[in-house]
């Protein structure tokens, strides 16, 4: 049987470490990309990674390179290229550079991938989906966001510390837009079964939530020279495997939607099903009055930043 292919586009500190993570899943043989003028660096970090692999056991070929020839028939591509946040700056910052570095990654990406699921991981998140899929062409449910697993681990981590329960029994949903005004959802967030409301008061769980928010600025001011990658890496390759193992798992992405939800051509963070096909279905939820209001003013924070684009 082929193993899986994915390749990885930016290989810098979410790339690298999104191969790393991939690899010790075993979730296929992976390539790790970037530009020529790092000729060398993609191709070091994937022959080191190759070589812990006897000492983790896990059988994946890893290569670097600096052309898209290596990343040819992927099943999976992961975009990570563009520059990253610096303290003092927002992810819209990142917009008029990153759109012309994940235009040029994604039409690549068509040429040679040209039946791959596209997850895009560059920021401003939600803008450089559509970057994506505007320049790849590819249908929507091949193109596909990572903002919304990050965005929901960080609010589970937090709520467990506060519970002092395992990480693995707190279940959250999130919704909106990778921005500060993204809306983790009370009313849907549970430890071990249990209403979080029931187990966490009020006061300190709107703590949480705004912690949550500011998750990514956090990491900026404690790293001084750049972002998160761990988690972010982490949370892009459960998405990747919820893909190649056809595992359809439900997940806060951001996908395309144009009815669902009334949001009328846009990707934002919403609850879906991943499977081989990609986003195979989103979930609408029920939302109540403010949690509506609040999820509206974050899809029109993405709205804004699509129609700032020159794509
Ligand atoms: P980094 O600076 O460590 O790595 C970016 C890499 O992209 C560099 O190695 C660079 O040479 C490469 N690159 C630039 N142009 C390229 C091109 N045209 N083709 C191929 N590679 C290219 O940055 P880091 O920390 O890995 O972050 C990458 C991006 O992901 C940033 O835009 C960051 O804001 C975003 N990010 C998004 C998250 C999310 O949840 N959606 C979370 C964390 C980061
Ligand atoms: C984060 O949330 C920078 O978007 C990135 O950590």
């Amino acid at each position: 049987m082929r193993r899986a292919k994915i390749s990885i586009i930016g290989a810098g500190n979410v790339g690298a470490t999104a191969a790393h993570w991939a690899a010790s899943k075993e979730l296929g043989d992976i390539v790790l990309v970037d530009v020529p003028q790092v000729d060398g660096m993609p191709q070091g970090k994937a022959l080191d990674l190759y070589e812990a692999s006897p000492i983790e056991g896990y059988d994946s070929k890893i290569i670097g390179a600096t052309n898209y020839e290596a990343t040819k028939d992927s099943d999976v591509v992961i975009v990570t290229a563009g520059v990253a946040r610096k303290p003092g700056m927002s992810r819209d910052d990142l917009i008029n550079i990153n759109t012309g570095i994940v235009k040029s990654v994604a039409e690549n990406v068509a040429k040679y991938s040209p039946n791959a699921v596209m997850i895009v991981v560059s920021n401003p998140l939600d803008a450089m989906v559509y970057v994506a899929w505007k320049a790849s062409g590819f249908p929507t449910q091949r193109i596909v966001g990572q903002a919304g697993v990050l965005d929901t681990a960080r609010y589970r981590s937090f709520l467990a510390e506060e519970v002092g329960c395992s990480v693995e029994d707190v279940q959250a949903l999130l919704l909106g837009g990778h921005g500060d005004d993204m809306v983790p959802l009370k009313r849907y967030t549970f430890a071990g079964g249990i209403p979080i409301t029931q187990l966490v008061k009020p006061d300190r769980l709107e703590q949480i939530i705004q912690r949550a928010r500011d998750g990514g600025a956090e990491i900026v001011k404690l790293l001084k020279t750049g972002s998160a990658y761990y988690a972010p890496a982490a949370a892009t390759v459960q998405m990747a495997e919820s893909i190649i193992r056809d595992k359809k798992r439900i997940l806060p992405c951001a996908a395309y939607c144009d009815k669902e939800f009334g949001i009328g051509g846009y990707f934002v963070g919403v609850p879906c099903v991943l499977g081989t096909k990609g986003v195979e279905r989103v979930i609408e939820v029920e939302l109540d009055e403010a949690e509506h209001k609040m999820f509206q003013a974050s899809v029109d924070h993405v709205k804004e930043l699509v129609k700032n684009i020159k794509i």
